[in-house]
């Protein structure tokens, strides 16, 4: 027995050195490509175990929450920032050159000031969209094929970057979990406020899920809406979005030399470990710590911004099988407390830009509740990046929030601009 056991070792390592003498040698210059490898179910708990929920992690720093290790974070971001040019396939229509150019501010990921545009018609009982889509892309590879907003789409708004940071958390929160806080808000707020939760496709799976990603909750996975920013912002077809976009409705492959699909669906993978791996926006600790600051917090509790702007929501056990079993819940994912101050719903609170996406007609007026985390870092506000300080941002709320905001109008001067110092901590 010993001996085999000897032999079987020896064979075991001659077997290595030999893979090792002969492994292909790669000597191409380019940048370290990330691997394409998934997240090991395994290592994690069983599904069964629960533990007790902790803090997830939160900070500026570049640094994975520990979903994947340092050097593939490193990696995969470095796929989020690399610009594309017409060889790689971008275009013929899209906004910007890389995933970064938007998501930027303060760290790689964040939101910046950069909008889009998008438009439609509205005939008093139903909505269409543009010729081509909503969106009106802003950038093409080619003057002939520049889109613009055509007669008889009187429906017109600006969508400003939203945040990915923590957006890993977000996806690991589970369906019944919105349901409820949306189940809970009439109750809160003597039937004013009701979020309303869509199901929306999942491109990976064909499955369907609560959205909660983008202004109007359009995605529910973080594959999804990578493939359909790759598309929409950058004109990269992919495997789950293998067709270009028009101009104006208008065909353009003529102007496309990239054979379709032109990503092989690596990227998007390695887009969606990025996201999944990076922390939540953290507070300004030295301020939230101030006395100001935690009154101000007292009264956002108490005049009602938080059944909205929800404070804390725990993520799904480790171990859940999420987005038809194609995305697992790990130790790192997994029971965690994050503090998003906002439901990921939908609601009408008086600004609603007309604009139907996934969630149907009912959806035209609303909009996500804005999540406030990384407030701080954000001096353009509210879908359309038109509030340009945060106390015009609450006062244009009306509709279901009409009530909220008078008992915060109601507050002394001095509360109201606690609430604002509070704000400012976020
Ligand atoms: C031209 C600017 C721009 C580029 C380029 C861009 N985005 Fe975005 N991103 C946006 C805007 C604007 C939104 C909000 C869109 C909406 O809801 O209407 C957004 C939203 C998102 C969201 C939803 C975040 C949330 O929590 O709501 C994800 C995820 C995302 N982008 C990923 C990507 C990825 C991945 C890439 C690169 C393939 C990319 N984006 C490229 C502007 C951009
Ligand atoms: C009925 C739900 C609801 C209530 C109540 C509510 N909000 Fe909002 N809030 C929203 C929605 C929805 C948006 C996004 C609206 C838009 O973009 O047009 C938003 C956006 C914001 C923004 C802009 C954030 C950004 O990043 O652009 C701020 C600031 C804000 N709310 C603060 C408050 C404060 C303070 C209160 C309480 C006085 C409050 N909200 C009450 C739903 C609500």
């Amino acid at each position: 027995m010993k001996r085999f056991k000897i032999i079987s070792i020896a064979c075991f390592v001659l077997l290595f050195v030999w893979s090792l003498k002969f492994a292909p040698v790669s000597n191409s210059q380019s940048p370290v490509k990330p691997e394409r490898k998934t997240i090991p179910a395994s290592s994690d708990a069983p599904s069964t175990e629960r533990v007790v929920p902790t803090e997830a992690l939160a900070a500026f720093d570049n640094v994975t929450n520990g979903f994947s290790d340092q050097a593939t974070f490193q990696a995969d971001r470095g796929v989020f920032e690399e610009r594309e040019g017409i060889e790689d396939g971008i275009g013929p229509v899209y906004n910007a050159q890389s995933c970064a150019e938007c998501h930027q501010s303060p760290i790689t990921g964040a939101g910046s000031q950069i909008t889009e545009l998008r438009a439609g018609h509205f005939d008093g009982a139903t909505f269409t969209e543009h010729p081509g889509g909503s969106l009106i892309n802003d950038r093409s590879t080619n003057a002939d094929i520049q889109e613009y907003i055509m007669g008889g789409n009187e429906v017109r708004t600006f969508r400003a970057t939203t945040s990915v940071l923590g957006d890993g958390y977000v996806e690991a929160i589970d369906d019944n979990t919105l349901i409820a806080i949306a189940n809970a808000q009439p109750g809160q707020s003597g039937g004013q406020i009701a979020g309303q939760y869509i199901m929306v496709p999942m491109l990976e799976t064909g499955g369907m899920r609560v959205g909660r990603f983008g202004w109007k909750d359009q995605h529910a996975s973080l594959v999804s809406f990578a493939a359909d920013a790759y598309l929409n912002e950058m004109g990269i077809t992919s495997p789950y979005m293998p067709d270009e976009n028009t101009s104006n409705g208008m065909p353009v492959m003529e102007y496309d030399y990239v054979a379709d699909p032109e990503d092989d669906g690596d990227d998007l993978a390695f887009f969606a470990r990025f996201m999944r791996s990076t922390k939540a926006p953290p507070r300004d600790a030295a301020l939230a710590a101030t006395p100001n600051a935690q009154a101000g917090a007292a009264f956002f509790n108490q005049v009602g911004c938080s059944i909205c702007h929800v404070t804390s929501i725990t993520t799904a056990p480790v171990g859940s099988a999420l987005n038809g079993g194609t995305f697992i819940v790990n130790k790192w994912l997994g029971s965690k407390i994050i503090h998003p101050f906002g439901d990921f719903l939908l609601h009408d609170v008086g600004t609603g830009d007309g604009i139907v996406q996934n969630g149907g007609f009912s959806t035209r007026t609303k909009l996500r509740t804005a999540p406030l985390w990384g407030l701080r870092t954000r001096p353009r506000l509210m879908h359309d990046g038109l509030s340009t300080t945060v106390s015009d941002a609450i006062m244009r709320h009306a509709g279901e929030a009409t009530t909220v905001i008078s008992n915060y109008q109601a507050l002394e001067p001095t509360q109201r601009n606690q609430v604002l110092i509070f704000l400012r901590s976020l």
